[in-house]
Order: structure tokens, then C-alpha cells, then sequence
């Protein structure tokens, strides 16, 4: 078989992508504005109806873009109002940024171990639910699933859990500023623990509720998405923040703060101070500078034209690989489960029996024979910034100790697709 060089996960941008920037580059206006704002509607419909023709009316208030998922989550948490003194649960099994956020705002991370082996059925690392509620005390103020590679973790157990635990949670008082007492309002509305889903894979993602299907960005209460340069829709960086509508609080108070927390506290953006006689602004607080420009929306805008088909193409190649992992023996995530949709983001195989050098020889191996390979993740207790110490967090050791993510991106041809599999034949054969 001829050599080929197989790269993880190079952006997909065709010439629509490069025909809009360029058209953004010479319209005189390149920062947030008139492009951006468009991205927030078509994301806003996207996520209400994975149909990018739909009404995004009754969206249109609960999508910010912003310059990562990073700031989404941490922009989620700050206009809840956590802070020092609170704890967020966060999987052991994640990247830093779920965790890092936390941190951010002052307050304390809560690590809980993955169930052994994943979820049975699509094999996703989920966090041991049953420890989740153990740890629940009157300190928690949210949780941080992570649907990780594209799979949708079981929310209906995580708000099983903390109805369950709802007379621990306490909302934190207002300090009397337009944010604390913002905060404050939707604490006492949500009235429990937050659900701050990590959906930074999973644009497009979806499990189906009573025949409706229900897409990632609705679920929780806040959600966050990537639009990093290797994730399936880019904006070279870039994410959003969504959230589901929560009573007694305007969508639009909501939108307004997280702009106002996006952009230094500034109450009128570059655009409208650009307005003949309009210049005079406030500082609100001294917040945070974590936008979007207008050509990463560009980027965005044609990425969401052919986003459906670029799901689509995943599909086929995770069912190819799927085959092939079958075959040897190997388990790998399950993206297509009935009631379960993924956004195909990552292909995780785990082989059995298997020591973590072997597993770091067979990425090796498989560099050699031109296949790039890696690993999401190594556990977070396992990074120095955590600990260096993953001894209460077993599950997710025993996850990470023998797996690897193989490329899965649309740029891949059908060739591309058979060579993978055949070096994945030939290396991880030899273990199976
Ligand atoms: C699970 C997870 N959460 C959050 C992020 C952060 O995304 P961003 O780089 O857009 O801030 C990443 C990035 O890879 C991720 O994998």
C-alpha cells in the first residue's frame, strides 16, 4: 500500500469561506458587527431546529458569539454570579478549559471520577452519577457536563440529581451592581444547581425527547460550543454561549450583560460609538474583552452553509472506522445510538488488555506508517496544574491508559479513509 500522509484535524474551508473574508476585509468593517450579529441568528435557528432556513425568532436573544468556548464558560459562570466560596462539579475526564474557568471566577473545582468504562451503551465518559450526588453540598452552585466527542451526556439523570438535592442550594444575594443583582435573579429563578454544559464538540449534536428532537444549546441552562481551528465548525477560534430561557428573566437582560462582560463593560460596542454624534459611552464594570470580529463570522457564516453535509461526511467515516474497530475487537465511541444524534467530533478507540506505553508505542508506530494520532484526554488530576495525583479518580486513569483518538475530519478522502483503516489493521492488529 502506498504511503500517505494523514494529518488529525486540518480546518475544512473551501472558497466561500475565503470569497466572505475577503468581502468582510474590504467592507470597511472588520471587528464585531453586522456579521457577527448574523452568525448569532443562524446559530440561534441552528440550535433551535438544526434547520438553517428556519425562524430564528424566538432564538435570536440567546446566542453571543465569542472569541472561544473558554470565554463562553467563563462568561456563563461569571453572570451567575460564581464566585469565592462556591464549587462546580467538573469531570475528572476533561480539558483544562471546563475546569480552568472555575478557577477563574475564584471559585472551587469539584472533580468526580468517570463511570468504569464509559456510558455502556456509546462507551462516553461520563461522570459516575452516583458520586455526583455525593458530592452535591450546599456550596455547589453548578455542574460542568462535558459532551465530549460529540455525544450528549444523560441530562435527564444530572437534573434528576439535583431536584433531588434542591433544598442544599442557597442563591447567592445580590451586592447591589447591576451584574450581582442580575446574578442573584436568576439563581433564585433556576432555584438549584446550574447546568453549565461543556458542549465545546458538539454543535449540531442532539438526542431525541418524546419524538422532538432536542439539540445541544437547549438542554442545559447555559451551553457553551468551540469554534477552534480543529473543531468540525470553525471560525479559526472562536465559540458561543447559549442558553435556555429562564422565567422572570428577560433573554434580552441577559444578552445585553453578556456584551457588556465581552467587551471591557462598555455599554455601546465599536459599531455604535461609530455613529455620527454618538460617542459617549460607560463603563458598567471593569469587565472582560473575549469578542467575536466580524471575519471570524464570516468564516462562520459559510462554515454553517455546509455544515449539515460536513456532519454527514463524518457519519461515514466513523461508520467505516466502526467496521473495522468491530472487527478487531476494539471499542470505540458510539456516535449513533437510537435517541442520540453526535456531532461526530472525535474517534476515541480504547484496545483491550493493553498496557499506556504499548498504547503510546501504537501512536508511534502509527506516526510512522504516516497516520497522525492523539489522545483526548489525559485526565485532569493527572496535569500538574491539578495535582499530579489521579489515585481518586481510577475510572478515568483506566479510560486514558489505552486510548487513542484517530483522525477524523472532512478532509479526508474515501482513499484517506481506507489507508487508516488498513494501518489501523496492521499496527493495532498486532495487540488485538
Ligand atoms: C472539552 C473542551 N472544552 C473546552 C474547550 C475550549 O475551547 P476553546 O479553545 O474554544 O476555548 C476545548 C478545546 O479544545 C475542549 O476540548
Amino acid at each position: 500500500m502506498k504511503r500517505r500522509e494523514i494529518s488529525f484535524s486540518p480546518p475544512d474551508i473551501s472558497e466561500a469561506e475565503i470569497a466572505e473574508v475577503v468581502e468582510t476585509l474590504k467592507s470597511g468593517w472588520i471587528t464585531t458587527g453586522p456579521r457577527t450579529k448574523l452568525l448569532e441568528r443562524r446559530l440561534a435557528a441552528y440550535i433551535a431546529t438544526g434547520d438553517n432556513h428556519a425562524d430564528a425568532d424566538d432564538y435570536v436573544d440567546r446566542v453571543v458569539c465569542l472569541n472561544s468556548a473558554t470565554a463562553a464558560e467563563e462568561l456563563a459562570l461569571r453572570i451567575l454570579g460564581i464566585g469565592p466560596g462556591d464549587e462546580v462539579i467538573v469531570p475528572a475526564y476533561t480539558y483544562t478549559a471546563s475546569a480552568s474557568c472555575v478557577i477563574h471566577c475564584g471559585a472551587t473545582v469539584r472533580f468526580v471520577d468517570i463511570v468504569k468504562d464509559g456510558d455502556p451503551l456509546t462507551h462516553l465518559p461520563e461522570m459516575d452519577y452516583r458520586k455526583v450526588e455525593e458530592v452535591i453540598n450546599e456550596r455547589t452552585k453548578a455542574i460542568v457536563p462535558v459532551d465530549l466527542g460529540g455525544i450528549v451526556c444523560d441530562y435527564d439523570r444530572i437534573y434528576e440529581i439535583i431536584e433531588k438535592k434542591k433544598e442544599l442550594f442557597h442563591p447567592t444575594e445580590s451586592d447591589g451592581t447591576p451584574l450581582g443583582e442580575l446574578s442573584s435573579r436568576i439563581q433564585r429563578s433556576i432555584g438549584r444547581i446550574a447546568v453549565v454544559a461543556d458542549s465545546a464538540h458538539s454543535l449540531g449534536a442532539s438526542r431525541t425527547v418524546e419524538g422532538r428532537k432536542q439539540y445541544c444549546g437547549q438542554i442545559a441552562d447555559f451551553t457553551s460550543f468551540s469554534f477552534h481551528a480543529v473543531k468540525n465548525f470553525t471560525t479559526a477560534e472562536g465559540g458561543a454561549l447559549t442558553w435556555r430561557q429562564i422565567s422572570g428573566v428577560e433573554d434580552k437582560e441577559i444578552y445585553s450583560m453578556l456584551q457588556l462582560l465581552s467587551l471591557h463593560g462598555q455599554n455601546k460596542d465599536a459599531l455604535s460609538k461609530s455613529k455620527r454624534g454618538s460617542w459617549e459611552y460607560d463603563i458598567i464594570g471593569p469587565w472582560y474583552k473575549c469578542n467575536m470580529t466580524d471575519i471570524m463570522a464570516a468564516i462562520g457564516l459559510r462554515q454553517l452553509d455546509r455544515y449539515p453535509d460536513l456532519l454527514e461526511r463524518r457519519t461515514s467515516i466513523i461508520n467505516k472506522y466502526d467496521a473495522v474497530c468491530d472487527e478487531l475487537g476494539i471499542t470505540h465511541l458510539n456516535h449513533h445510538v437510537p435517541g442520540m444524534d453526535s456531532s461526530n467530533h472525535l474517534y476515541l478507540i480504547r484496545i483491550p488488555g493493553i498496557t499506556e506505553e504499548i498504547r503510546n508505542e501504537i501512536i508511534r508506530k502509527l506516526g510512522d506508517e504516516g497516520v497522525a494520532a492523539n489522545v483526548h484526554y489525559k485526565p485532569l488530576p493527572m496535569m500538574t496544574a491539578y495535582g499530579r495525583d489521579c489515585s481518586e479518580y481510577p475510572n478515568s486513569y483506566d479510560y486514558y491508559h489505552n486510548l487513542i483518538s484517530l483522525p477524523l475530519h472532512t478532509k479526508l478522502s474515501d482513499e484517506d479513509v481506507e489507508y487508516v483503516c488498513e494501518i489501523l489493521k496492521k499496527v493495532a492488529g498486532e495487540y488485538c
